[in-house]
């Protein structure tokens, strides 16, 4: 099912104008995003493999595990603070049923933007989950067992604190890679949340291209009005990442002048991996889509998601999550990619350089 932040209009009635593609395209990842190599790992709502995703818990252990960016999918709240969820509601990683059964919308869902801070921060987050056969049924059925232990919801800059928290007690430079989650949506309720993401950002110290951040979004047309009208109007300029979903963009991405479009306003793209793989393709024999090549011709940095080892999530032409890595980062020579497990990653890399 596609989820309501990627019902977007795409980007093709828009007119360029005015951008020259190859200067924004060149200075994407001039600095900042050094990692593994060439190539950095993403952790992917934290150590999402082993751990809640979008706990603290998940974000040390990630950090530990040798990430060069942590990822945040960020929402408002009722009283317009950000917080760290994957979603714009609460259904399937927390008790919110339990603690508030008279606050879901007519829907049928219990939505962020409903509840206040401090009636988040009263939740406990659990495994992903969904509701089969009137049972809570976890999405991975070998993570982190469901309800157990206690995890909570927390702020944009709780996360911020911590990653800038452990960069100054371990000497590294690790990045945040934040993600506006549903900005028409946001829209619709009232709420400005791309302008008050960058907010968090500049106080926090994420100004320019040569900070250790890259913010995402799936919504073409917020992304352009983020570098059009957000960043000179806070005095702001970070690399932006388009993100790109198959069903919505998949047709788009296709046309003549497309990545041109995107190179205009975004300093890289993240799509879905199978969009850089070609239909064909099979074990030993892996073909292109050709969507790396132009991005990169575009001077646009390429980090697909998402990247997990079990075995559902290994695509027919990869043999396991070795090989799949194989294929994506030197094969479709991608700068980097979204992962829930970071440690078999840097492992992967670390044996690939020796
Ligand atoms: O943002 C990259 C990746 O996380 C996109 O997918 O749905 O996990 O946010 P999603
Ligand atoms: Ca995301």
């Amino acid at each position: 099912m596609i989820k309501f932040y990627r019902k977007v209009r795409l980007l093709g009635s828009l007119i360029t104008i005015g951008f020259s593609a190859g200067l924004l395209a060149n200075s994407a990842l001039a600095d900042g995003a050094v990692g593994h190599g060439e190539k950095i790992i993403i952790a992917h709502r934290g150590a999402s493999g082993y751990l809640p995703e979008h706990t603290i818990a998940a974000k040390a252990m990630a950090y530990a595990m040798g990430a060069d960016y942590l990822e945040q999918d960020l929402v408002m709240t009722k009283d317009n603070r950000i917080i760290v969820l994957h979603d714009h509601h609460l259904d399937q990683v927390t008790n919110v049923r339990d603690v508030f059964p008279n606050r879901a919308r007519k829907d049928g869902k219990f939505y962020v933007i409903d509840f206040t801070l401090a009636e988040l921060e009263t939740l406990s987050v659990i495994e992903r989950f969904e509701i089969i056969d009137g049972q809570q049924t976890p999405v991975f059925k070998d993570r982190f067992p469901l309800g157990k232990s206690q995890f909570k919801i927390h702020t944009f800059e709780e996360e911020i604190e911590l990653i800038q928290g452990l960069n100054r007690s371990t000497g590294k430079d690790v990045g945040i890679y934040p993600e506006i989650k549903s900005a028409a949506f946001h829209r619709q309720e009232g709420k400005d949340i791309s302008l008050a993401v960058l907010k968090v950002l500049k106080t926090y110290g994420y100004t320019n291209k040569s900070d250790k951040v890259f913010l995402q979004s799936f919504e073409p047309f917020e992304l352009k009005r983020i570098h059009d009208e957000l960043l000179p109007q806070m005095g702001m300029d970070i690399k932006l990442v388009q993100l790109l979903w198959p069903a919505d963009h998949g047709d788009w991405i296709k046309q003549k002048g497309s990545i041109k479009e995107i190179a205009t306003f975004a300093d890289g793209i993240g799509p879905k991996f199978s969009m850089l793989v070609d239909k064909a393709s099979v074990v030993g024999n892996v073909k292109a889509s050709g969507l790396a090549t132009r991005a990169h011709s575009k001077g646009l940095v390429v980090h697909p998601y998402t990247f997990r080892t079990e075995k559902s999530e290994i695509p027919n032409y990869a043999e396991n999550y070795t090989d799949l890595l194989n294929i994506f980062l030197f094969q479709i020579g991608v700068d980097g990619l979204f992962t829930d497990f970071t440690d078999k990653t840097v492992k992967f890399l670390e044996t690939a350089r020796e």
